[in-house]
């Protein structure tokens, strides 16, 4: 996909696309590999691949510490990842965006960093039932050593929040809503510019976990007012084990640490020690370094796309399963929400998802299959799982094809 000119359509190929991602040139189980599996990882352009490469071959060094080139250049190269990434989500100030290893490391960090010192007893915190557990278990534990609640949102069976229930629950001892934008489960699109703003008419803080969502969309921190805004690298193109938070300036400057070690302190001695500034005083340790690089040349691939015509592309997708999954006897969609990313979740009557999951490998098919981290979820439909095909911009309506064909062999060994 070539960017957009003024005068002319944007044309979208996703074959043009596919091919800078050399791992999908392959065969799997003697088939040609169908990538489905996208909401679990995205795989990564050559060029991802090369920055890298290039990294530990040319400028590896630690940074911020050496007085020499490498520790230089690698400095360069990680703080200018930093300010490509806060201008990818609009961030006032590059020190706003605080490197984690990922999503759930993010919210981990809120959770114990602000809820540690701001949660009271009799305090709450919302999450909705569609959550991942990353977005559950830390606020849990919090809350559990400050005495204050979890307090889950219903949904609808659509599998979109019930916001009338989440009015309801909006009272003066609720600190925090926090929810993803796009559900990694079932792919709903959260309404999360209402909730920002409901939630903030009652006093509480919002924290976005976008994980499923910054490689579908441009992103606006400022114009969506959150508080937190969390997200992954290896989701949107880039390496695993790296990952961003970003918050409001002076809500991170009022945080406590939450890792101690190197880089986050300003002096230390055995009577105290004072701390860094942001973004440091959050980053002890050696940092991810080739990961941020990594990182950063997956945004500056992601930018020279036309989004708008790679989300038409994937919303397209998204309509021809739908269409095509309305042929198969005994399949059923789990939810049915108002709005959806290229996440498709079901289950065939009498057929386990794990099996199901099996013959589409077999036949070079990857999905995923089971709860997908999200237990609370599968409980309000009353099932142990699903088989989820995730799609990217990668993808094609030829992938959606073999997704059927592939199913339909399924079904007819397992019946
Ligand atoms: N959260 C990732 C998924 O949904 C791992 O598959």
């Amino acid at each position: 996909m070539k960017p957009a000119t003024a005068n002319k359509a944007p044309v979208f190929d996703a074959a043009e696309i596919r091919a800078d991602f050399p791992i999908l040139q392959q065969q799997v189980n003697g088939q040609p590999l169908v990538y489905l599996d996208n909401a679990a990882t995205t795989q990564k352009p050559q060029c991802v691949i090369d920055a890298i490469g290039n990294y530990y071959s040319r400028d590896n060094s630690n940074v911020h510490r050496g007085a020499h080139a490498l520790a230089d250049r690698a400095t360069q190269a990680f703080e200018g990842a930093r300010r490509t990434l806060a201008d990818f989500i609009n961030s006032p100030k590059a020190e706003q965006l605080v490197w984690t290893s990922g999503t759930t490391e993010g919210i981990n960090l809120v959770a114990y960093s602000w809820g540690r010192s701001n949660l009271q007893a009799g305090d709450k915190v919302l999450v909705p039932t569609l959550e991942h557990h990353a977005d559950i278990v830390p606020w849990q534990l919090v809350a559990a050593e400050r005495n204050a609640q979890l307090v889950p949102i219903p949904i609808l069976d659509s599998g979109d929040i019930d916001l009338d229930a989440f009015d309801q629950l909006l009272d003066e001892r609720v600190r925090l809503v926090a929810l993803n934008h796009v559900s990694n489960a079932l792919g709903t699109v959260n309404p999360i510019e209402t909730v920002i703003k409901r939630a903030h008419a009652a006093g509480a803080l919002v924290l976005i976990d976008a994980a499923q969502a910054v490689a579908h969309w441009p992103v606006d921190v400022q114009a969506l007012g959150c508080d937190f805004y969390v997200f992954s690298a290896h989701k949107v193109f880039g390496p695993t084990g790296i990952g961003a938070l970003w918050g409001r300036e002076e809500i991170l400057d009022a945080m406590p640490p939450f890792l101690g070690g190197g880089e986050m302190i300003d002096r230390v001695s055995f009577d105290g020690t004072t701390f860094n500034t942001l973004p440091f005083k959050f980053e002890a340790g050696t940092p991810h370094i080739a990961g941020a690089i990594g990182f950063a040349a997956a945004i500056n691939y992601l930018n020279g796309l036309d989004r708008a015509a790679a989300a038409e592309h994937e919303h397209a997708l998204l309509q021809t399963t739908l269409q095509r999954a309305a042929e198969v006897p005994g399949l059923r969609r789990i939810g049915q929400p108002q709005q959806a990313a290229g996440i498709f979740s079901f289950v065939i009557d009498g057929i386990h998802a794990a099996d199901l999951g099996m013959l589409l490998d077999q036949q070079g098919v990857a999905v995923r299959t089971g709860h997908h981290c999200a237990q609370p979820l599968m409980a309000h439909y009353g099932i142990e799982g699903t088989v989820r095909a995730s799609y990217s911009i990668y993808n094609t309506m030829e992938d959606v094809e073999s997704l059927f064909t592939a199913i339909d062999k399924a079904v007819q060994l397992l019946s």
